[in-house]
């Protein structure tokens, strides 16, 4: 059955005291909204809508950076679940099949668990609500079963005591066929104790109607809603563990795996050795074999096999080092590919370039890549060596086994196989070190009396 998925995401989140919205907040180096997303991913879903409210601008723009093809459905007011559902219908017009709601500021549902729910419509449930029996069933609305029939849904501000008494709580996850969600949510009303139109209520109008309704359980850890950032600083933690566990069950080795920091979409490679006290920003794939040595900080970069990183090195977007690369202490890439074999191992800014194989740069070389203005490319050649403190004034090329002199500013076009020099001549003095010493000795004797 093909799905959709509508993102609730239209909340300002006042709890976090915050101006960005709430679904905006970083957790595991992403929008907490992409990690709803995320969960939705596994159903292989023909479309997905973001109903978004406050910062939707922001919110849109977070989703085309990710990559993410979605729908954005403007709910200008926040008048209800049931109403940010109906947000969604226009672009859901044409959609035939099921829809799942999904809640933007909910981050650990797992996909397995919407693939139960998906069965139970296979299994002929026109809506399945997710639930779980909540350790402290609070303020969260209550399902009201019969067997495994779904009879209602009741919020807690509208319960009697006795069925305040319930465990059986509502995630607000919802999966029903889109022309059945949108019929239901538009009938529902706002005559309860929030003055809010609330999603929950399509449960009884669909048994009023005979349609069927059940739910799937969880476990109450993956409906972990954040709504302040003390929450949100539990949910990182959760979440790091769970991803250095996945990690480490993948065949990566961390050292130390309290101390390394990933994001959602890090991709570590078997058998790649990740060091203590090591930062992966959104967007790095780490391949076989390769190591990563402490205290360095990657995002939006790929790392070939058997590639070694570190200690203290940095990757910033668009770095691509080729298989056995190395990148040494105290080197910065960016937008770069460092290829097969070659070495920029010491204090380094390799930026705006590409490296050929088996390249060597030497230690304390600088593309310099901008000019205040704009930005300017340096190509460097297969097994060129590049001497020490080498400034590379770009646009520059380095040709195929080309070398450059130690200390040189280069700013015009090396050819294959010749050698740079771009440095002052030295000049030799003999003895003139020393009378300089008795020079500046005496002068500072003479102030010395003078005083
Ligand atoms: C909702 C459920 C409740 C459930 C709980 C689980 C309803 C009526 N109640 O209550 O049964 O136990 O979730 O956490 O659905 N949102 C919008 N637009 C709106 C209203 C909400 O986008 O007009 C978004 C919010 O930003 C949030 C999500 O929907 O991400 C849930 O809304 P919230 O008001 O927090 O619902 P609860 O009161 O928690
Ligand atoms: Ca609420």
């Amino acid at each position: 059955m093909p799905t959709a998925l509508i993102v609730l995401a239209a909340g300002q989140g006042t709890r976090m005291n915050s101006d960005l919205p709430k679904v905006l907040h970083p957790l595991g180096g992403v929008a907490l909204f992409l990690h709803a997303v995320n969960s939705g991913m596994g159903l292989d879903p023909e479309q997905i809508v973001l109903v978004t409210g406050h910062g939707s601008d922001a919110v849109a723009s977070a989703a085309e950076k990710h990559g993410l093809d979605a729908h954005i459905a403007l709910q200008t007011e926040q008048l209800g679940t049931a109403h940010a559902v109906a947000q969604a219908q226009v672009a859901l017009a044409n959609f035939t099949g099921d829809a799942l709601v999904l809640y933007g500021d909910t981050p650990f549902i797992k996909s397995d668990t919407l693939h139960r729910m998906a069965e139970a419509r296979r299994a002929g449930h026109d809506v399945v609500i997710l639930g779980f029996k909540a350790a402290d069933p609070g303020r969260y609305g209550r399902l009201l079963m019969q067997r495994d029939s779904l009879e209602k849904i009741v919020e807690f501000k509208d319960a009697t005591d006795e069925e305040r008494h319930i465990n059986l709580c509502n995630s607000g996850v919802v999966l029903a066929p889109a022309s059945v969600m949108f019929d239901l949510v538009n009938s529902v009303g706002n005559d309860n104790a929030s003055g809010e139109y609330y999603l929950t209520d399509i449960v009884g109008l669909a048994r009023a109607k005979g349609l069927s309704a059940t739910a799937v359980i969880c476990d109450e850890s993956e409906t972990l809603g954040i709504n302040s950032r003390p929450e949100l600083a539990s949910a990182e933690v959760i979440f790091q563990n769970r991803a250095r566990a996945e990690a480490l069950e993948n065949g990566a080795t961390l050292i130390a795996p309290d101390t390394v920091f990933l994001s959602l979409d890090t991709q570590l490679g078997r058998d790649c050795t990740v060091e203590p006290n090591v930062i992966f920003g959104p967007g790095v794939t780490v391949e076989t074999g390769a190591t990563i040595r402490s205290f360095s900080h990657l995002e939006g970069c790929h790392v070939g096999g058997g590639a070694i990183v570190g200690p203290y090195a940095r990757l910033r977007p668009g770095a691509e080092l080729s298989n056995d690369a190395k990148v040494g202490n105290f080197v910065e890439i960016k937008n770069a590919t460092i290829g097969e074999g070659a070495k920029v191992s010491h204090l380094s800014y390799i930026g705006d370039a590409s490296i050929g194989d088996g390249a060597n740069i030497g230690a304390g070389t600088v593309t310099c890549n901008y000019n205040g203005f704009e930005k300017f490319r340096t190509e460097i050649g297969a097994r060129a060596f590049i001497g020490s403190d080498t400034m590379l004034v770009a646009p520059v090329t380095i040709g195929a086994e080309a070398m450059t002199a130690s200390g040189s500013v280069i700013t015009r076009d090396v050819p294959d196989g010749a050698l740079a020099l771009g440095r002052a001549q030295q000049e030799t003095k003999p003895g003139a070190a020393r009378r300089l010493f008795d020079m500046y000795k005496k002068a500072k004797e003479n102030r010395r009396k003078e005083a």
